[in-house]
């Protein structure tokens, strides 16, 4: 029989052989998949790890915070977080097409990462928490669909780029797998459960050009969507929840007084493999609650729909 400890006990075996007296470098995201993988590293090489938390100002609401707290109170490895929220937002500024937004996003992350990296002089190897799915539908699987569905910035390019020799100890796992793994090394329920969350963050929920302006309209909502989904008791039942600010603006009356402003999309998902989803027959009342608390509590929305597509056809993230 299969024994996720022995399981463990072999991957922290095997990044301890290959990474030897070296140093690893890990960006660290808030996620799921990159809090295991530093978890791993850290029970495996302890002070040879550096992890970089690069905030590039398209996190959920008081995230950055969120991340170090929990990272600090779980290892004491050595972080360093990078402030470049108006790097990104410059090289986004314009940028409405969803594979460019994306691979703006990508450079602009190579950039930050690379002149923080450089500032770690023995780094030898590149940490990434790199899932199955991921390299399938980057098409980077020898034996998966060639097709490239989305441009994934955490799968391929960075380390070559880079010049670090890369180590992705969750490269055969699947998002399930990846929990009971986090579960095994001690990390905290409230951080393995985390919904995932792209590497492209809130860029990828924010249709259309970003403007910082909007990014704080769709935390706002975000935020709501996700604490209502918690107070529900549903949080665990649904795979993602969040909201997704559309480029959109309609009529609507307050008061006496016309509207003409944005909707808000809330899309919530079951999925065992994020391969294929289906949407959350989320209770109407909670959907009631969402909608009346976004409309009188996120100035600048006046409409809130539900998002009733599975996937395929559609995908998960509108972008
Ligand atoms: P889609 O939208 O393709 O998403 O159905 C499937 C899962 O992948 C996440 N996702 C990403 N994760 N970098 C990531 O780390 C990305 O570029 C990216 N794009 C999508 C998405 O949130 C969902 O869990």
């Amino acid at each position: 029989t299969w024994h996720l400890s022995d399981f463990a006990d072999s991957l922290i075996d095997q990044v301890r052989q290959q990474v030897g007296q070296r140093r690893v470098i890990c960006g660290l995201s808030g996620g799921v998949d990159s809090s295991v993988v530093a978890a791993l590293l850290y029970k495996a090489i302890g002070a040879q790890l550096t992890c970089i938390l690069i905030d590039n100002g398209l996190l959920r609401k008081d995230e950055q915070s969120a991340v170090i707290s929990e990272f600090t109170n779980h290892f004491k490895a050595d972080l360093r977080v990078v402030d470049a929220e108006d790097q990104f937002l410059d090289a986004l500024k314009g940028i409405d097409e969803p594979q460019e937004k994306r691979r703006r996003i990508g450079a602009a992350f190579i950039e930050c990462f690379q002149a923080e990296a450089e500032s770690i002089e023995d780094a030898h190897f590149l940490a990434q928490g790199t899932l199955y799915p991921d390299v399938i539908e980057s098409g980077a699987a020898a034996d998966g669909p060639a097709a490239t569905i989305k441009l994934h910035h955490n799968v391929g390019g960075l380390p070559e780029k880079l010049g670090f020799e890369l180590i992705e100890p969750l490269r055969d796992l699947f998002k399930d797998e990846v929990r009971r793994l986090g579960e095994e090394l001690g990390l905290p329920p409230a951080l393995v459960w985390r919904h995932p969350f792209p590497g492209p963050g809130l860029a990828v929920r924010c249709l259309g050009e970003i403007t910082r302006e909007k990014l704080d309209v769709l935390r706002e909502a975000d935020e709501i969507v996700v604490n209502e989904i918690k107070a529900a008791g549903l949080y665990r039942q649904t795979s993602q929840s969040f909201a997704v600010l559309l480029p959109v603006q309609s009529v609507g009356v307050m008061g006496d007084a016309r509207t003409y402003e944005n909707a808000v999309a809330i899309r919530s998902v079951n999925t065992d493999d994020f391969m294929t989803a289906d949407w959350s027959r989320l209770p109407y009342e909670l959907l009631a609650k969402m909608s009346t608390r976004i409309i009188n509590e996120v100035k600048g929305v006046n409409r809130v729909c539900y998002d009733i597509s599975s996937k395929p056809p559609a995908t998960i993230e509108w972008e």
